[in-house]
């Protein structure tokens, strides 16, 4: 079992910088190289990450592993290679993609990414579940940035790769990101072991914003202190740095991020016409509920006194109102 697992770490580590070359060095890699240099990242950060290329051919990896007696079924195991439908032979799991390696905390490569170069489905490819990369258990680009997010106490958490990238070029050291699923629990507590403060900085469509609100709640079961950021107009943050810039993004996104609370509230306010009597009282009811959900007193206070303010009401009626929710939750 250990002999296996380091012949797979062996793997990941040759193949890591066989992609990378073929990305940097290689013919085959030029329109890859082209693709990501036209999104905006630079040959530094490409170098950093190790991005590489995986060649579109079916048996280009299979035949080096087999020529280094890396043993094919191990290989298979460890994700690399795929075997053929009720044959036995094996290709190449990745072909013709775009490579993200992903780094355990040990900085060791368990796993890729693999990014189309342009559209198509799947847009990308993961390595999957393995002896050495259990997705649950790793953040992109964790071991990276863990002592940046020690020094600052606050962990940037983003949901894609490309952000993660475009934050590390706009200075932004201490981001990672989940790798396709939602935040575990394991996660949640990678993040609190090393920092207090965890802002969340999704995508800004519809997805993004309901998977920010879960990781919210886990990070906080957790004991983080969870910030909210959004990025406008349903864009990714890697979209927004590579459009407007790092002071943007900084001044723009992260420093206004708002509590969970804060965030939700104003959620419900988007597409309400709340000088409509109607829809302001619907807007105030659904508040409460999100209120009446939270557990420490003094935050339900807080936030009803916000509203009775917003909305000239009496804190009295608010608090009889959201006193009947919170029983219900109860
Ligand atoms: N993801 C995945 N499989 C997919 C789509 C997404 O594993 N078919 C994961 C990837 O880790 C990706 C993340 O979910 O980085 C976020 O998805 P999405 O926002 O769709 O991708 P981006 O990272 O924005 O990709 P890009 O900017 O390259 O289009
Ligand atoms: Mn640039
Ligand atoms: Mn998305
Ligand atoms: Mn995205
Ligand atoms: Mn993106």
């Amino acid at each position: 079992k250990q002999e296996e697992k380091k012949w797979m770490l062996t793997a990941h580590r040759l193949v890591a910088q066989l992609y990378h070359h073929f990305l940097l060095e290689r013919k085959e890699g030029q329109e890859a190289l082209h693709y990501l240099k036209q999104r905006g990242f630079h040959e530094e950060t490409i170098k950093v990450f190790q991005i590489g290329y995986a060649p579109d051919s079916w048996d280009f990896l299979t035949r080096f592993l087999a020529k280094r007696n890396f043993p094919l079924p191990l290989m298979e195991k460890a994700g690399l290679l795929v075997k053929e439908e009720g044959g036995d032979r094996y290709f190449d799991r990745f072909r013709g993609r775009v490579m993200f390696p992903i780094w355990d905390n040990q900085g060791q490569v368990v796993g890729f990414g693999g990014r189309l170069i342009g559209e198509g489905h799947p847009k990308y490819l993961n390595s999957p579940e393995t002896p050495i990369f259990r997705k649950s258990r790793q953040l992109f680009n964790f071991h990276r940035a863990r002592q940046e997010m020690r020094k600052q106490q606050t962990a940037v958490l983003f949901e894609g790769y490309g952000d993660v990238l475009s934050a590390y070029q706009a200075g932004i050291l201490y981001a990672t990101a989940t790798l396709g699923t939602a935040l575990s629990e394991e996660q949640a507590r990678m993040l609190r072991r090393n920092a207090e403060k965890v802002i969340i900085c999704y995508d800004g469509d519809e997805a993004g914003m309901n998977a920010a609100v879960k990781a919210a709640e886990e990070l906080h079961k957790q004991g983080c202190l969870v910030k909210v950021a959004v990025v406008p107009d349903e864009q990714d943050p890697d979209e927004y740095i590579q459009k407007y810039g790092k002071e943007a993004f900084q001044r723009h996104i992260l420093d206004e991020a708002q509590s969970l609370t804060a965030f939700q509230l104003n959620r419900l306010k988007k597409g309400r016409r709340l000088a409509d009597d109607v829809e302001r009282l619907a807007y105030i009811q659904d508040a409460l509920r999100v209120i009446s959900r939270l557990n420490r007193a003094v935050e339900r206070d807080h936030y009803l006194r916000q509203l009775a303010e917003e909305f000239s009401l009496s804190l009295d009626a608010l608090k009889r109102e959201q006193y009947k929710l919170y029983k219900l939750e109860q």
